[in-house]
């Protein structure tokens, strides 16, 4: 029976322990939701880089009007770059056929740390319907192991990556064997303590007071900008599959018309 793993933080589990699995990561406020956003928009490809600096470097690589430079630290837009990591900021006028440099706090080293993973989709709740689709129906899904990895908030567990950890474990467990570790138990029945009719009021107003209070939420509330946890929380609002292509470093849409990140 194959595993479904979820890891709180990306410090819980060995880059080498991922090697050959299936990987989704989940930075819901924001990076992955931004992601998704930005491929959405019809940017070519997002490529993640762990500093300012690399970010900068990379994107000077490109001719001009063919990148946006994007990221965040501390929650707020970096000196110098053409976007901070707001979902909203990602429309069609912005990164249509562009590649999106993309530098975030937690969300584009949880996605590094699992580069040994033999696939690596980006999970978001504006994308859950269509991540689940892929884990269940590709045609290794009855024997390839699963590993959901959560960026956290600096070191810390946040309650919007568990929350859709768990959304997408309990989809996973009802739709056939899995076999479930300890944190894979507690996402899901964090999840459906949540989305059970017994909770009272409409999912998605839940979903969203939740994730006002995580750590992420409450952050992004400090400094004004809660309207991101309302597109957060959109469940299903942008139903596409990005990936990770490791062979050109850049997160790309599945079936994308352009999937390359090259400057030329
Ligand atoms: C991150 O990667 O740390 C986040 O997405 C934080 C943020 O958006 O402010």
């Amino acid at each position: 029976m194959p595993n479904l793993r979820v890891h709180f933080l990306p410090d819980l589990v060995e880059p080498t322990d991922l090697a050959g699995n299936r990987c989704v990561v989940v930075d819901v406020l924001r990076a992955t939701t931004t992601m998704v956003s930005a491929l959405a928009a019809g940017a070519r490809a997002v490529v993640p880089c762990l500093t300012v600096e690399d970010a900068r470097r990379l994107a000077s690589s490109y001719p001009p009007g063919k990148v946006v430079l994007g990221g965040e630290r501390g929650g707020l837009p970096i000196e110098g770059f053409d976007l901070g990591n707001s979902p909203a900021e990602y429309t069609p006028q912005v990164v249509a056929d562009k590649t999106v440099v993309l530098t975030t706090t937690n969300g584009t080293k949880a996605l590094v740390h699992c580069q040994a993973a033999s696939e690596i989709a980006i999970g978001a709740f504006v994308n859950l319907s269509a991540v689940c689709a892929h884990l269940m129906n590709s045609a290794d899904a009855a024997t390839i192991d699963v590993d959901v990895v959560c960026a956290g908030t600096e070191l810390h567990v946040t309650w919007d990556d568990v929350l859709l950890a768990g959304a997408v474990t309990e989809r996973l467990a009802a739709a056939g064997n899995r076999q479930l570790d300890v944190q894979a138990a507690i996402a899901r029945d964090a999840w459906l303590a949540l989305s059970g009719s017994a909770s009272g009021g409409k999912l998605k107003d839940r979903l969203l007071a939740a994730l006002r209070e995580s750590r992420g939420g409450r952050n992004l509330i400090q400094i004004g900008m809660q309207s991101d946890i309302e597109l957060a929380a959109a469940i299903d609002s942008l139903p596409s599959l990005p990936r990770f292509d490791s062979t050109t470093g850049a997160v790309v849409l599945t079936d994308s018309h352009s999937t390359s990140a090259d400057p030329t």
